[in-house]
C-alpha cells in the first residue's frame, strides 16, 4: 500500500487572486437541466455565489461548491468562519442572503428532504431509547415501520451498537450517543448526508475507530457527503476532496484532491502523501493567519 501512495501524486488547486474562489466550468440552465461536471459527473449539490450575512455582519462567502454524486468532500476551516452556516444554507434550513443552491438542476427552495444531517451535538431525545430515536425518521417521514426497523437494526451492528439499542442517551457515552445520531440520519437511506463536526466532542481514540467506521458505511452505501470539520487528518482521511475555508466571512481559498486508496489506514501519518496534504493544508492556514508560528 505505501508503494502504491507513493506513486500517487497530490493533487492541489491553489485558487488565484487575493480571496480566490473556485469556479465552475460547466453550464447550467437553472431548474431544468441537472449540472454536470466537466468529467461527465452528474454535479448533485452545486452552490452558487452563496453568502449570509447577519443583519450587517457578514458571515459567510460569497462561495462556490459542489459535490458530485457519491462524493465525500470536506469543509475544513477555522473557528467562526461560517461552516455551520454554510451547512443550514445547503440543508435549505436558513436562507442566504445571496446565492442559491441547486439539487440535481433544481434550485432548492425549502429545506432539504432527501437528507441526513449530524450535529456537533447529538441532538438525542433523552425520554427516548437509542432505538426509539433511530426510529424518529419513520415516525415523522411517515415510512414503512418493519423496513425502518430492519434497517436500524443492520446499522446499529455496523455502528457497534449492538446492546445499547434500549438504553437512553445519557446512559451512553459520547462516542455511542454520535454513533446513534448517525444511525438516526442514515437509517431512511438518504441520498445526502451533512454532518457538522458530528466527532468534535469525542477523544482520539473514539474519533480515530468512528472515522473508520464511517468510511466503511460509506463506502457500502456512497451517499453524497458535505462533512464539516476541524481536524486536518480527518478530512484528508475520509474525503475525496477537501475545501479549505479562509477566516470569517469564510470563503474557499483551496480545494484539495485527496488521492488515496480505500480503506485508508488508522494510522495515516506513515504514509508521506498523507504529510503532504497536511503540510499544504498548514501552509494555507499559516498564509490566512489562522496560524501564526513563531
Ligand atoms: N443566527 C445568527 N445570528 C447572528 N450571527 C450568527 C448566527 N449564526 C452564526 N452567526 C455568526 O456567524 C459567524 C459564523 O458562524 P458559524 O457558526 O457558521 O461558524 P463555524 O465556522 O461553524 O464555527 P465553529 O467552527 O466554531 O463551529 C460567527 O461569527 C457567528 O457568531
Ligand atoms: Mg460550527
Amino acid at each position: 500500500m505505501a508503494d502504491a501512495l507513493e506513486k500517487r501524486s497530490v493533487s492541489i488547486t491553489r485558487l488565484s487572486g487575493n480571496v480566490p474562489q473556485i469556479h465552475t466550468t460547466a453550464s447550467t440552465v437553472k431548474g431544468t437541466t441537472p449540472s454536470l461536471v466537466e468529467d461527465g459527473r452528474r454535479r448533485f449539490i452545486a452552490a452558487s455565489e452563496l453568502s449570509k450575512s447577519f443583519g450587517g455582519f457578514q458571515a459567510l462567502g460569497p462561495v462556490n461548491i459542489h459535490i458530485e454524486e457519491g462524493e465525500f468532500v470536506s469543509i475544513l476551516g477555522p473557528s467562526g468562519c461560517g461552516k455551520s452556516t454554510l451547512m443550514l444554507v445547503v440543508a435549505g434550513l436558513l436562507q442566504p442572503t445571496k446565492g442559491h443552491i441547486e439539487i440535481n438542476g433544481r434550485v432548492l427552495k425549502r429545506s432539504m428532504t432527501d437528507v441526513g444531517i449530524v450535529f456537533q451535538d447529538h441532538l438525542l431525545l433523552e425520554f427516548r431509547t437509542a432505538f426509539e430515536n433511530v426510529l424518529l425518521q419513520q415516525e415523522i417521514r411517515g415510512l414503512d415501520r418493519n423496513q425502518i426497523r430492519k434497517r436500524a437494526q443492520e446499522l446499529f451492528g455496523k455502528l457497534g451498537l449492538s446492546g445499547a439499542e434500549s438504553r437512553y442517551p445519557r446512559q451512553l457515552s459520547g462516542g455511542m450517543q454520535q454513533r446513534v445520531s448517525i444511525a438516526r440520519a442514515l437509517v431512511h437511506e438518504p441520498s445526502v448526508l451533512l454532518m457538522d463536526e458530528p466527532f468534535g466532542a469525542l477523544d482520539a481514540i473514539s474519533r480515530t475507530q468512528i472515522r473508520h467506521d464511517l468510511e466503511a458505511l460509506w463506502m457500502e452505501t456512497r451517499k453524497s457527503v458535505l462533512f464539516i470539520t476541524h481536524s486536518i487528518e480527518e478530512a484528508i482521511g475520509l474525503s475525496d476532496r477537501v475545501l479549505v475555508m479562509s477566516n470569517s466571512p469564510g470563503r474557499v481559498v483551496e480545494e484539495i484532491r485527496i488521492d488515496l486508496p480505500r480503506p485508508r489506514p488508522a494510522y495515516l501519518g506513515q504514509y508521506p502523501e498523507f504529510a503532504k496534504y497536511a503540510q499544504q493544508i498548514y501552509k494555507t492556514f499559516e498564509k490566512l493567519g489562522v496560524y501564526q508560528f513563531k
